[in-house]
C-alpha cells in the first residue's frame, strides 16, 4: 500500500450535512414560498431521495442546514398525528407506511443558516454538530441514481487517505463553465484521483480538465479552519470550492481526492433537469412506468409528425 493509501483516518464517517438553505432562484416562482428541495420528484420530495441515499451509505445522523421556508422540510421528516390516525382508522396501511417512512428514516437535526451566504457558509454551520470527524455533504437538490451510488466509494477513499473527497463527473467541454472544475493526477487507488487545483466555473479554454464537481463531498474536519479563512468569492458567497482549493494547495494538509462518477444524476434545482428526473424515475417505476412509457412513445411520435 502507498503512503497515500495507508494514511489512516482518525475516525469513521457517521454524519451527513445536507444544505437546503439556498434561495432556489432558478426555480421561481415555485420556490417563492417553498424550498426547492421539497419539489416532488414523482411522489417524493427531492430531499427524501437525498436522505435515503445518506442512510443507504450508513449515515443515519443527518444535519439539515435550513433557511427561510424551513417549515415544510421539518414537517416532512416529522410525524403528522392527524394524518396518521385518519389513515389508520381507514385501514389504509399502504399509505400509512408511505407517510411514516420519512419520519423513521434517520436521526435528523436542523440548524439555521441565517443569511444564505453560500455553500461554504452553510457547511460551516455544521461545525458544532460535526466536531472533529470526517463527514459527508450531500446537496439537497442533487439526485444520484440509486442504482449507481457514489457515497460508499467516497467514504472508502476518505478512510484510506484521511483527506477530503469530492465527486467528479465528466461533462462535455462546452458545459464545464457551468461547474467547478478539478485539475487532477492519478493515484495508485482504483477510481480515485488526487485533486491538485480547483477552478470555479472556468471559461472553456481555461478549464484544466472536463471533470466537474457534483453535489457530494466527504470532508476531513480540516475543511472548517479553511472555510473560516475563506473570504467571500464569486457572487459574494463563501464558496466551498475555494476552501477545498486552499486545502488542496497546502502541503501540510491531508489533501483533496476525487472519485469519478459515471452513473446518472439530476440537478433538480434546474428546470430542465428536474423535468428529466421526474420522467426518468417515473418511467422506471413498476406502478407508473408502463403507462408513462406508452404515453411518451405516442407523445414523441406526435412531436416528430
Ligand atoms: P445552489 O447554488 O444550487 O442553490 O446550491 P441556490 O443558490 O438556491 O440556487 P439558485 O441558483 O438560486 O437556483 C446548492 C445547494 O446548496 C444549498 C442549496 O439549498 C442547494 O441545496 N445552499 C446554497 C445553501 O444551503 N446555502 C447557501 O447559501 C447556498
Amino acid at each position: 500500500m502507498s503512503d497515500e493509501a495507508s494514511a489512516a483516518s482518525p475516525s469513521p464517517v457517521r454524519k451527513a450535512v445536507v444544505p437546503v438553505a439556498g434561495m432556489g432562484t432558478r426555480f421561481l416562482p415555485a420556490t417563492k414560498a417553498m424550498p426547492k428541495e421539497m419539489l416532488p420528484v414523482v411522489d417524493k420530495p427531492a430531499i427524501q431521495y437525498v436522505v435515503e441515499e445518506a442512510v443507504h451509505a450508513g449515515l443515519t445522523d443527518v444535519l439539515m442546514v435550513t433557511g427561510r421556508n424551513k417549515r415544510p422540510l421539518e414537517d416532512h421528516f416529522d410525524r403528522v398525528d392527524g394524518l396518521e390516525s385518519a389513515l389508520r382508522a381507514k385501514g389504509d396501511d399502504k399509505k400509512l407506511e408511505l407517510v411514516q417512512q420519512s419520519s423513521e428514516l434517520a436521526d435528523i437535526h436542523f440548524v439555521r443558516q441565517g443569511d444564505p451566504l453560500g455553500l461554504g457558509h452553510a457547511v460551516l454551520k455544521g461545525e458544532l454538530h460535526v466536531g472533529a470527524e470526517p463527514f459527508a455533504v450531500l446537496l439537497g437538490d442533487d439526485l444520484i441514481d440509486e442504482r449507481s451510488p457514489i457515497l460508499p466509494d467516497m467514504i472508502e477513499a476518505q478512510q484510506r487517505t484521511g483527506g477530503s473527497v469530492i465527486a467528479l463527473m465528466e461533462v462535455p467541454e462546452d458545459q464545464i463553465s457551468l461547474y467547478g472544475c478539478a485539475a487532477v493526477e492519478a493515484t495508485d487507488m482504483d477510481g480515485v484521483v488526487r485533486v491538485t487545483d480547483l477552478v470555479e466555473k472556468p471559461a472553456r479554454e481555461d478549464a484544466p480538465s472536463n471533470l466537474a464537481i457534483i453535489g457530494r463531498y466527504v470532508l476531513a474536519p480540516e475543511i472548517f479552519p479553511a472555510l473560516h479563512a475563506t473570504a467571500p468569492g464569486r457572487g459574494n458567497e463563501i464558496q466551498l470550492t475555494d476552501a477545498l482549493k486552499t486545502v488542496a494547495a497546502d502541503p501540510d494538509s491531508r489533501g483533496v481526492y476525487g472519485v469519478v462518477f459515471s452513473g446518472s444524476r439530476f440537478d433538480t434545482g434546474d428546470k430542465l433537469a428536474y423535468i428529466q428526473a421526474v420522467i426518468e424515475l417515473a418511467a422506471r417505476r413498476e406502478d407508473l412506468g408502463e403507462d408513462l412509457r406508452g404515453w411518451l412513445r405516442e407523445f414523441v411520435a406526435d412531436l416528430d409528425d
